[in-house]
């Protein structure tokens, strides 16, 4: 098939979906499936939900422009190096084909025909193969290996594995509960339901095997007015439950490190960050009771 057909048969899906405004949606079924197939992303393309949306629509923008590949591939391969110092790497790109077509799938249903899917393939593999063959040429000197992934190695093994981490979250949801502030974002929802889902979330960020299908905490998180005061909060209530639960402090540094990096796409400094899911959703605030008892740090 000619290039211009597969570009005609991108730009319909993507027109398609613009006009009904679901490529924010596209996009969050995209992060959640690449997190899920390589919760190690994460780290490399991080940021609260309207930065990724943003690196979405840059992608989607770049992939609606490719028509006659030798004349722009000049322009791929000046993004691929930008990208070999974003962090991204060559194994990368499997995880990211399998969400992006997972994710169009999903939201086209019919729509997403043999052809579509034909168009996107090709044309994803023909820029992937500019990016990658760059990407091998120019290595990234330094690896991106966060401090956080330095602290993953054999931590799951440390900690003691998946039921361990369990009854840490168990004795943490039950402090969560307990705190008249913090409970105010959690009425009515499953207390069970968030330690199991906690855990596999956890687990996973950890270096064990993927169990979570939810969404990622950026977009989770994205219509709550999470403060920094309020992280900070529930990190001393983490760290006494991973103490009281017999771990040791260097084994609660690591796994602070590593819950630590899902922060800043969770924090907000005013309330004009929330983003709503839905038209007449409101932000979700939680007032601070006057007589509220902050816990104490003791460690
Ligand atoms: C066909 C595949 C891809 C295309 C067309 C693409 C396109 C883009 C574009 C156009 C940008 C905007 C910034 C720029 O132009 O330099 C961007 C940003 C980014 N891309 Fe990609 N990308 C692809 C694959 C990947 C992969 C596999 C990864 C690694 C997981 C990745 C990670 C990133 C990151 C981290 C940014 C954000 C940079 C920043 O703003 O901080 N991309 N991408
Ligand atoms: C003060 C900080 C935080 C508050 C107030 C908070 C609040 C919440 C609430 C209310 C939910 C339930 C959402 C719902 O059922 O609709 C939730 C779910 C969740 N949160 Fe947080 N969160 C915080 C920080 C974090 C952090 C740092 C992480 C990651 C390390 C995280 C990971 C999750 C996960 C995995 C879920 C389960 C999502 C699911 O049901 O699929 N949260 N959080």
């Amino acid at each position: 098939m000619p290039d211009y057909t597969y570009q005609n048969l991108i730009r319909e899906n993507l027109n398609q979906l613009e006009k009904q405004k679901k490529m924010n949606a596209l996009s969050t079924c995209f992060f959640t499936h690449l997190f899920h197939l390589n919760p190690e992303l994460a780290d490399v393309l991080d940021g609260d939900v309207m930065m990724l949306h943003r690196k979405f629509a840059n992608t989607m923008a770049t992939l609606k422009n490719i028509r006659y590949l030798d004349k722009i591939s000049s322009a791929i391969e000046a993004m691929a190096l930008r990208h070999v110092g974003y962090g991204a790497e060559i194994q990368h790109f499997t995880a990211f084909r399998q969400a992006l077509l997972n994710a169009l799938q999903e939201l086209l249903a019919e729509y997403f025909t043999a052809s579509h899917q034909e168009a996107w393939q090709k044309t994803f593999d023909a820029v992937a193969d500019i990016m990658q063959r760059v990407m091998q040429e120019n290595p990234r000197l330094t690896q991106k290996k966060t401090i956080a992934m330095t602290q993953k190695t054999h931590l799951l093994d440390d900690i003691g594995g998946t039921e361990k981490i369990l009854a840490v979250h168990q004795r943490f949801y039950d402090a969560i509960y307990n705190d008249t502030y913090l409970v105010g974002f959690f009425h009515h929802r499953s207390k069970r339901e968030l330690i199991e889902k906690q855990t596999e979330f956890m687990v996973a960020a950890f270096g064990g095997e993927n169990h979570y299908a939810g969404q990622p905490p950026a977009f989770i998180h994205m219509h709550m007015f999470i403060t920094k005061e309020m992280s900070d909060i529930r990190t001393i209530y983490l760290k006494k439950s991973i103490r009281e639960e017999g771990l040791s402090d260097d084994i609660a540094q690591r796994w602070l490190a590593i819950d630590h990096t899902f922060h800043a796409s969770i924090e907000k400094k005013s309330v004009g960050e929330c983003v709503m899911r839905a038209l007449f959703q409101q932000p979700l605030t939680v007032k601070k009771p006057d007589d509220y008892q902050a816990p104490m740090d003791h460690t």
